[in-house]
């Protein structure tokens, strides 16, 4: 389904609709569009605050299925808590509930106020943005496999209502579906079982892409290919399964030619079995997700190509299956990585950073300005930080800020752990260079100091989104994190606000 978002500026008493979403605060205070609302329709929006039933606490909703009014039919009430402190996270929720209560009507279209109530620190555009991102994300479905799709949702028409901001509210809309298409984007390829999704598949991806918008060209590399670059850590991990690997580049050329890219590396594993280090059986469906790192290279470039941003980005996805096999890793066997170092595979279910090292090692032909990881690298992320900031590393205090200031803006939250040279020493191996791990302490930390062995020649952050690129349980699904994060770090980069 493909939802229109639309600009509309007609005041309110003269506007026509199904639907009109208000804002409403505790204390039975008004929103400027619920105060007109109320006068159109008698008192009518006062009288059931003050029967007491709708607190108006952040995200509490309220449908109004019938109005005394022929122009505007119905009324979803949306709680925004204390007027003079909106903060970022509560606006977001209430947009999100805004979504919810919207899915559950027979609404066509309907017409939002929200973006014109102050929230802390955030303008009109943004505003905007997050009701795009919201709606588009709640109103996601993966239907591709099942042979009876499930029902969808009525809306199809979502307007963004404002007298005297059209400028910021078109804004807003043309960033918001970007970066929804972006996520959506991600959320889908990484959603496919990894039957269909194989390394195969996300090249086919990466050429789509570069076919639809100008500016993006896409690369192959295959199996051959990377042999003659050396890329012995790689090619050891793919060697187990049946799926050829690929090495995808993405290129988006944005700004002059002399200008030095921003690369993403994204770990596309299309399916994590563990190798001979073979995995528990319970949820192992799950490692079907751990190309999220890629799918999100995948969605941020479409984003930026679709926003035709002024810079030069690079996305790299090394991809593979991680499976036992008679051909496949076995632990103390030591491979030659592009960069030359000697690694011994210990376990061969840490096979993530053996495919990133090498790719790593690649980035640095495109001159890179920095190069950013999103990796689904290691289960002991999630043990530190649980399911609610990916978790960051990286060697440049700068560019750790900037990715840190951007997630704040997108509510894409991040958290930096350290990667002192303390860890390193986890890393010892009595037969060659490196070992592939560091033992049952600090995995995330120590998985990132693996990488931080590749990655001395540039400026380098890498994002842990293990506990952040799908949900489990009832709800599992990919989430497309990070792809909010990493747009609106190429819109700071871009000085587009
Ligand atoms: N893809 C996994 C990491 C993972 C596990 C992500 C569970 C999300 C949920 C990665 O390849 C892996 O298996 N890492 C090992 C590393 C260990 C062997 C040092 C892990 O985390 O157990
Ligand atoms: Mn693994
Ligand atoms: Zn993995």
């Amino acid at each position: 389904m493909i939802m229109d978002y639309l600009l509309a500026t007609p005041p309110l008493d003269a506007l026509e609709t199904e639907c009109l979403i208000v804002a409403v605060f505790e204390n039975q205070q008004l929103s400027p569009a619920a105060q007109v609302l109320n006068a159109l329709t008698d008192g009518l929006i006062a009288e059931m605050l003050a029967r007491g039933d709708m607190q108006a606490k952040v995200a509490d909703s309220l449908l109004i299925n019938y109005l005394p009014c022929a122009s505007i039919k119905r009324a979803l009430l949306i709680g925004l808590g204390q007027a003079d402190s909106i903060t970022p996270k509560d606006y977001r929720k209430a947009v999100m509930s805004a979504a919810t209560a919207l899915k559950a009507t027979q609404v066509s279209s309907a017409v939002c106020c929200l973006p014109e109530n102050q929230v802390t620190g955030q303008n009109i555009s943004w505003n905007t943005r997050q009701i795009v991102e919201a709606f588009s994300a709640s109103f996601y479905q993966f239907n591709d496999c099942k042979s009876k799709p499930d029902d969808k949702p009525a809306l199809q028409q979502l307007s963004i209502h404002s007298e005297t901001d059209a400028d910021a509210v078109q804004t807003g809309i043309y960033q918001g579906e970007s970066i929804a298409k972006g996520v959506k984007l991600a959320r889908h390829v990484s959603d496919l079982p990894g039957n269909i999704c194989t390394p195969a598949y996300l090249a086919e991806q990466a050429v789509g892409l570069a076919k639809f918008y100008d500016n993006l060209t896409a690369e192959i590399l295959e199996e051959a290919d990377m042999e003659k670059l050396g890329m012995g850590s790689f090619l050891s991990v793919s060697r187990g399964s049946r799926q050829p690997a690929k090495l995808i580049t993405l290129e988006y050329n944005g700004a002059d030619s002399d200008t030095q890219p921003i690369v993403f590396v994204g770990k596309g594993l299309t399916f994590d079995a563990g190798g001979i280090s073979l995995k528990p059986g319970a949820g192992m469906d799950e490692m079907k997700y751990d190309m999220c790192g890629s799918a999100a290279v995948l969605g941020t470039l479409q984003a930026a190509a679709a926003m035709k941003l002024p810079l030069n980005i690079v996305g790299i996805i090394p991809s593979s299956e991680n499976m036992p096999d008679g051909d496949a890793n076995k632990p103390g066997d030591i491979v030659t990585s592009m960069a030359g170092l000697t690694i011994e595979i210990l376990n061969t279910d840490a096979e993530g950073r053996l495919i990133l090292c090498d790719a790593l090692t690649y980035a640095k032909k495109f001159n890179p300005d920095v190069v950013i990881d999103l990796a689904t690298l290691t289960g002991a992320c999630l043990v530190a930080l649980g399911r609610v900031p990916s978790g960051l590393l990286g060697n440049d205090d700068v560019l750790c800020n900037d990715l840190q200031a951007a997630s704040e803006t997108a509510l894409d939250s991040v958290w930096r752990l350290p990667l002192w040279d303390e860890y390193q020493e986890q890393l010892k191996s009595n037969f060659a260079d490196i070992a592939n791990i560091g033992g049952r302490d600090a995995g995330t930390i120590t998985a990132a100091c693996f990488l931080s062995r590749f990655t001395e020649d540039y400026q380098w952050a890498h994002l842990d989104i293990a506990g952040t690129a799908w949900k489990s349980g009832d709800a599992k699904g990919a989430t497309g994190r990070p792809v909010p994060l990493l747009v609106q770090y190429l819109l700071d980069r871009a000085n587009i606000d």
